[in-house]
Parts: C-alpha cells; sequence; structure tokens
C-alpha cells in the first residue's frame, strides 16, 4: 500500500521507525509535514495539494501531529478523511485525546476511573476545589499539557491559589487534580493499538521529581500489564476513538486510574524499554484496517450488484394488482 506518514520531521525515531516498519513489509512510505498542505475546500469536492502538486495515491495516513501544529495538524486529517482517505487515527478521536478535561470527562462517562479532578474559573472558588480533590498535595495541571510540561504540584493551599491565580491571569486552561501518592512517581504506560494492548512499561520518575516522562528524566521498565490495568487502556482508547494510543495510569489502592491518552505516542521508549516491535504493529493494523475496508466495498459491491437485479427485474415484470394486494410475482419467479 501507498503510506502517508504525517509528522514534521523525519529523522524522528518515531517517525523514521514507522517508516522503516512499513518498508520491511513491502510498502511504499512517504513522510510530509503537514505544514506543506494546501487545502481545498469547495462543494462536494475536496482536495489537497502537498507544496504545489496535488497529492498522489494514498491509500492510508498515519498522522504524528505534535501539539504545537494541532490546528493545522487536525484540519489536514479531516481534509484526508472527507476525501474518503482511510486515517489511522481520525481527527475528532486526536482532538478529544488532546485537551484533558474532555477526556477525562468522557472516560467517567463509560465508568473508568480517573484521578478526581475540578476545573473552576473563580478565585473564590479554591478552597472548595481543593477540599474536593482531597486537600494538599494537588496537582494543577495545563488542560493542553506534554511530556510532563505544565503539571505541577503544589504542597499548601497557598500554593493552589497563587498558581491558579498566576495560570488565569495567563489566559491558560487549567485543572485542579487529585494527588494520587501510593503511585511514588510512577506510571504506567500501555501501547493500545487496534483494540489490543501490544507493549507496555511502567515508568519511574527520577529522585525528587513526581512526574515520570522519559523527557523529565524518568525511567523505564518492561512490564507484563494486569488484566484489570489492559482492561482499562483498551476500554479508554475505545472511548477516545483511537486506533493506536499511548495511555498512561496510575497505579492506585482502588486500582487503575487514567491519566491520560497520548494519540502520537512515542515509539523510542516503549520500544527501548521493551524490545517489542511496536512500529510494525501499527504498520500491520494498518494492512488489518484496509483489508476490513476492502472487503467491506466488495460486499456492499454484491448487496448492491443484487439491489440492482432485483430492481430490474421488478421493472420488467408487470406486478399485477389484485383487490387492491400487490400481487409480487418476481419472487420465486
Ligand atoms: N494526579 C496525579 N497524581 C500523581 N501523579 C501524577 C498525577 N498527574 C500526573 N502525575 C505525574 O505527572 C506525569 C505527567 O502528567 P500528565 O497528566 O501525563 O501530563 P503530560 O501530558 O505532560 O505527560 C504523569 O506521567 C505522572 O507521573
Ligand atoms: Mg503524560
Amino acid at each position: 500500500m501507498n503510506l502517508l506518514v504525517l509528522s514534521r520531521n523525519p529523522q524522528l525515531y518515531s517517525t523514521s521507525r514507522l517508516v522503516l516498519a512499513a518498508r520491511s513489509r513491502g510498502h511504499t512510505v512517504t513522510v510530509a509535514d503537514p505544514l506543506q498542505f494546501r487545502i481545498v475546500i469547495a462543494k462536494g469536492l475536496p482536495a489537497m495539494f502537498l507544496n504545489d502538486a496535488p497529492i498522489g495515491r494514498t491509500d492510508m495516513v498515519i498522522p504524528r501531529i505534535g501539539a504545537s501544529i494541532t490546528n493545522y495538524g487536525l484540519a489536514v486529517v479531516r481534509q484526508f478523511d472527507m476525501m474518503g482517505v482511510p486515517v489511522l487515527n481520525n481527527a475528532v478521536a486526536i482532538a478529544r485525546s488532546r485537551d484533558k478535561l474532555r477526556a477525562m470527562q468522557l472516560l467517567t462517562k463509560r465508568k473508568i476511573d480517573v484521578p478526581t479532578t475540578v476545573c473552576a474559573r473563580t478565585p473564590e472558588s479554591v478552597e472548595l476545589s481543593l477540599k474536593l480533590v482531597g486537600g494538599t498535595p494537588a496537582i494543577v495541571k495545563l488542560q493542553q499539557g506534554t511530556q510532563g510540561i505544565g503539571t505541577m504540584i503544589a504542597e499548601t493551599p497557598q500554593a493552589v491559589t497563587s498558581l491558579l491565580e498566576a495560570l488565569w491571569a495567563m489566559g491558560q486552561d487549567i485543572v485542579l487534580q487529585e494527588y494520587i501518592s501510593e503511585a511514588r512517581g510512577a506510571d504506567l504506560r500501555a501501547i493500545v493499538v487496534g483494540g489490543r494492548v501490544v507493549a507496555a512499561m511502567r515508568r519511574q520518575a527520577r529522585a525528587g521529581e513526581f512526574r515520570s516522562n522519559l523527557h523529565r528524566g524518568g525511567s523505564s521498565l518492561r512490564i507484563d500489564l494486569d488484566k484489570r490495568y489492559a482492561q482499562a487502556a483498551v476500554a479508554a482508547a475505545k472511548v477516545m476513538g483511537l486506533e493506536v494510543a499511548g495511555v498512561d495510569m496510575l497505579e492506585s489502592k482502588t486500582g487503575p486510574k487514567i491519566l491520560e491518552i497520548n494519540s502520537s505516542p512515542g515509539l523510542e521508549g516503549i520500544e527501548r524499554a521493551t524490545s517489542v516491535d511496536v512500529a510494525g504493529a501499527i504498520i500491520a493494523h494498518a494492512e488489518r484496517l484496509l483489508a476490513r475496508r476492502a472487503k467491506r466495498r466488495k460486499k456492499d459491491d454484491v448487496v448492491e450488484g443484487e439491489r440492482r437485479s432485483t430492481r430490474m427485474r421488478e421493472s420488467l415484470i408487470p406486478v399485477p394488482v389484485a383487490g387492491g394486494k400487490r400481487v409480487n410475482l418476481v419472487r420465486g419467479a
């Protein structure tokens, strides 16, 4: 198949691994920067150019949209979707998972556990908000943060108040969250591909840090995910509607609590920690999706063909009307 990886930089570990995995499975791959696309919006005829040329034949798009270009990147993904090109993670699913508040709202609607999270916009309500998340220490989080940047811990109510006030003054959307202390600086990352966990690791924050992100100096270890955790990860990816997802979970006293779901999970940390060919698993899933789609098309063609021949027969055989009742001569004819 002709694969297109949307990524700003072909040198990135994740991008180059996807390219290698696709080539080794006999596919043709192109990497293109989402910002190089020209989107044409016209009634009934969505189209797209890459630089000055109309885009070539594309069987499947794998988006790796960085947080800094979310809006334009998602417009490109949506355009492919509208043009009938299958995308591995559609624009709505990516947008859902990228907004932490939106993601949490959807997860809890489906009874999936998350740390208690409060969102408010007035300083007067800080005391109540803090009570709702179990007091300090509490987590203050930017709704759109990544790589640990934008996730803070506040040790005292005063610290919470001043953090919230400062961030509100800067126009940031934030949430206050229960601090899961028993996780002790560790979290679990499960990679879910096509509704199945293909790899999992435990990440441990470095000394003096509560965030386990590898970008913040955390270390990682391969793990066999407990069934409850695997089920939670798969359910979370499903609620988001993501075909490929990196699901972050905390191990709490009461079981898995989902922290966030990443639509473009980094492959370097997980592949190094687990030696699993995650890129290969993603390409294999793209193949399965395409095969499923082709089968559906074929079935649709058969059904449509059958309908067409029935319509033709019905139009050829006159249907007599007896006593106002329609007699179908076609059946059994
Ligand atoms: N409520 C929490 N309780 C304990 N640790 C947390 C909590 N929220 C986040 N962390 C730690 O901070 C890290 C980063 O938080 P996360 O919400 O995943 O933001 P980011 O999108 O920046 O990775 C997590 O991987 C986890 O180690
Ligand atoms: Mg995270």
